[in-house]
């Protein structure tokens, strides 16, 4: 079995609490690291984006869990592809919050200054996941 990688956008359900994304991060981190899947999220207080790596059963697997999770709504993908390495390996999860979605990242990657995940490539969602991992903060 070989690598893979996907990218999902998804909105955030209205209610969800800064507690929750502890909790979110809490347990993709336990079950991510049990399963050598590798990532990570990023969230601007509206939209998830997120790209999970690894065995190909194992990403799926952890997708559709994911998928029912009532804290955030439809997801959508935007990238799923064989990979021959990962691209975020160093990370069972990493978390990137609402202050390093700036314009200037923004304009980088896509024709808006505000982040509109359904307007970025797939190609555009993971380079704009790789420059927020240089921010990629430790909450435990
Ligand atoms: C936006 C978002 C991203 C998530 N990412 C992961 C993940 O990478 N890995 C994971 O195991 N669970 C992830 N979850 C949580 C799962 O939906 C689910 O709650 C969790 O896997 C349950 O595991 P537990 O019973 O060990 O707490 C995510 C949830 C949301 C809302």
């Amino acid at each position: 079995m070989f690598l893979v990688q996907t990218i999902y956008y998804s909105e955030v359900n209205a209610s969800l609490t800064a507690k929750d994304i502890e909790q979110i991060l809490l347990s993709s981190r336990k079950n991510n690291a049990n399963k050598q899947l590798s990532g990570i999220l990023a969230f601007n207080g509206q939209y998830f984006l997120q790209a999970l790596e690894g065995l190909r059963s194992e990403v799926c697997e952890t997708l559709s869990v994911i998928a029912k999770d009532p804290r955030h709504n439809a997801i959508y993908i935007t990238s799923h592809r064989e990979i021959a390495e990962r691209d975020f390996s160093g990370w069972d999860m990493a978390y990137v919050g609402q202050s390093k979605f700036n314009r200037e990242r923004m304009l980088r990657f896509s024709g808006h200054g505000d982040f509109v995940p359904s307007m970025l490539s797939g190609a555009s969602s993971l380079a704009l996941l790789k420059s927020l991992a240089t921010h990629a903060e430790d909450i435990k």
